[in-house]
């Protein structure tokens, strides 16, 4: 009985100590400790030893089954720890390595040359408002002297959603708006989006953006107008810059112009860029038509005024020397960030 106990406990003891894993040590408590542990056959066998011997083989089998309980836990413990060890090994961080960058993104090219047009007027003493991209036909069409039936609502093909409510094609009816209120003088630029039912392709896109401008007061004259426009241009294209008014024709100005600036890439002589002309045209303007004063609630023998509107992506295109319209609605990373 000795001799077993003996045999049991060293081959415990070995497989205890040779346990490198949680699983193997349970493996090794089953073995000898469990149910049909190999101990627990050996208790089962004690009816065997004769009745004097019993106490002293019941005293040893306790101390073997001690010894075992213990170098377990033993084992177990110093196993834990190691684990332990590993892990915080392999969770350790260098807090001495680089941060991660945080990508931030980049300003839309059309919103650069939106704050440069907004701090090109804001220092003339211009206010920015906005309009509703939603708006009445009374305020897109009508208020701005386009009629029902006038040829210029058929340019202007925008999308219904019905026959009073449009999303507007332009950013004139912010100008109607803003007289309608009745504080004077007014002095206001308005960015924001527009419609229209075009196709897309490299310089058309059925929405984009436009900024209009408005100065109303007694004693404006075309000259004002021609003053503000000159020094804009050189403001936003550089101080050589030329302007060159052309007649026009727009509902709601009389007269009407369109401003042309000399090429900035040629100078004038002509180029690719400007298309031989050495003049890239960039807005159109006039002086607010009485009719559309009186509209609005504006006496014309008292105030006069002038407006503008400038397409920004074209602003946005002929800045940064971008060739397809597209490309400002794709949103690359890779594009928006070379601005
Ligand atoms: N709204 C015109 C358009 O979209 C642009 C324009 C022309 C605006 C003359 C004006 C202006 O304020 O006076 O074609």
């Amino acid at each position: 009985m000795k001799e077993k106990l003996e045999a049991i406990l060293n081959e415990a003891m070995e497989r205890i100590e040779a346990s490198d894993a949680p699983e193997k040590l349970n493996e090794a408590r089953v073995n000898f400790l469990g149910k049909k542990g190999k101990l627990t056959a050996l208790k089962k066998s004690m009816k065997d030893v004769v009745p004097e011997d019993r106490p002293k083989v019941g005293q040893m089998v306790n101390e073997v089954s001690e010894k075992i309980e213990k170098k377990l836990e033993v084992v177990r413990t110093d196993l834990e720890r190691k684990l332990r060890e590993k892990k915080l090994e392999a969770e350790v961080i260098d807090v001495t390595l680089p941060a991660k960058k945080n990508v931030i993104g980049h300003r839309h090219p059309n919103t650069i040359a939106l704050e440069e047009v907004e701090r090109i007027f804001v220092g003339m003493g211009y206010e920015v408002v906005e309009g509703p991209e939603i708006e009445l036909d009374l305020y897109n069409f009508e208020k701005l002297n386009i009629p029902a039936n006038h040829p210029a609502k058929d340019e202007q093909d925008t999308f219904y959603i019905n026959s009073d409510i449009v999303l507007r094609t332009q950013t004139s009816p912010v100008q109607a708006r803003v007289m309608e209120q009745g504080k004077l003088p007014i002095r206001m630029i308005a960015p924001g989006r527009v419609f229209r039912s075009d196709e897309v392709d490299a310089t058309h896109s059925p929405s984009f953006h436009q900024i209009e401008g408005l100065v109303i007061d007694k004693h404006i004259t075309f000259a004002d107008l021609k003053g503000t426009l000159e020094e804009f241009a050189k403001e936003l294209f550089g101080e050589e810059t030329r302007t060159k008014f052309r007649p026009h024709h727009f509902p709601f100005t009389e007269p009407s112009a369109e401003v042309d600036v000399s090429c900035f890439k040629c100078g004038g002589t002509g180029c690719r860029f400007c298309k031989g002309s050495g003049w890239i045209e960039i807005l159109g303007c006039g002086m607010v038509h009485p009719h559309v004063l009186e509209m609005c609630g504006i006496d014309p023998d008292e105030y006069t005024g002038f407006a503008f509107g400038v397409g920004l992506e074209r602003i946005a295109l002929l800045k940064y020397e971008i060739d397809d319209m597209r490309l400002l609605y794709e949103n690359d990373y890779r594009f928006l960030k070379q601005f």
